[in-house]
């Protein structure tokens, strides 16, 4: 039976993927990769594109950004990969950082489950740990929790000490207000591990930046003594 592969292609620098990944890619006849604009290059194809093999079908998907209608995309792209899988055809699904991290691929499994397809999923450098190498900033330590969350749930942060805020664009100014009025250090990276990457500290330089594959990592300021 066809196999769906989904692969993380890690942050976007082509030198981030893993073998397993790379090899997954030659174990399939068709490679869907999604890009966040109507005609527009997909990063994670752009990414990979280096491992893949001339004899491959491509096949580029608008996965348009924070949109309401990702239900009604994933079963669209679901429908196209499924022409491949039945006949007999692997095929791979390529996403930006882990598959696992608020990425389309979770939504496309829903249906794929449905169908009982062999799904192997393949992990990726998260965005985040790309960006806190890039950095050189510590993410965790210790006992204490990491809180992961999009820039729209800030309302969720209690008494974590270390936060990744993911999906920050055109928030960059809310996010830094309640950071600073939070007592938290903060750094902004822009496309980590990409041309034009960016590590950003000073509050007014972040604010300027409307750029969608951005992210912030915070640490309370206490921290500076104790560690
Ligand atoms: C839909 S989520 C995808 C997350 C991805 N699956 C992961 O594992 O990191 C998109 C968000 O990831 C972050 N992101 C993705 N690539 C990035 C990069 N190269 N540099 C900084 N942030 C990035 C941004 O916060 C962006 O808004």
């Amino acid at each position: 039976m066809a196999k769906l592969f989904g692969i993380g292609v890690g942050p976007g620098d082509s030198e981030l993927l893993t073998i397993k990944a790379i090899r997954a890619m030659e174990n399939s006849e068709v490679i869907f990769a999604p890009s966040a604009f109507e005609g527009g290059e997909s990063i994670a194809y752009e990414t990979a594109k280096e491992y893949i093999s001339e004899d491959k079908k491509i096949e580029i998907i608008h996965f348009p950004m924070g949109k309401d209608n990702t239900q009604d995309k994933a079963r669209e792209t679901y429908e196209a990969i499924y022409q491949y899988l039945k006949k007999g055809m692997n095929v791979s699904f390529l996403t930006i950082g882990d598959p696992f991290v608020y990425s389309t691929y979770t939504h496309l499994l829903n249906y794929i489950n449905e169908r009982g397809f062999e799904v192997v999923t393949v992990p990726g450098i998260t965005s985040f740990c790309a960006s806190a190498a890039v950095a050189n900033e510590y993410l965790v330590l210790g006992n204490e929790p990491l809180m992961v969350t999009p820039a729209a749930r800030l309302d969720a942060v209690k008494d974590e000490k270390f936060l990744v805020i993911m999906k920050v664009y055109k928030r960059e100014e809310e996010v830094v207000d309640f950071l600073d009025a939070n007592g938290f250090d903060y750094v902004y990276i822009k496309k980590a591990g990409r041309v034009g990457e960016e590590i950003l500290r000073d509050r007014e330089e972040i604010i300027k930046n409307k750029e969608y594959m951005a992210l912030i990592l915070a640490k309370k300021k206490e921290l500076a003594q104790v560690i």
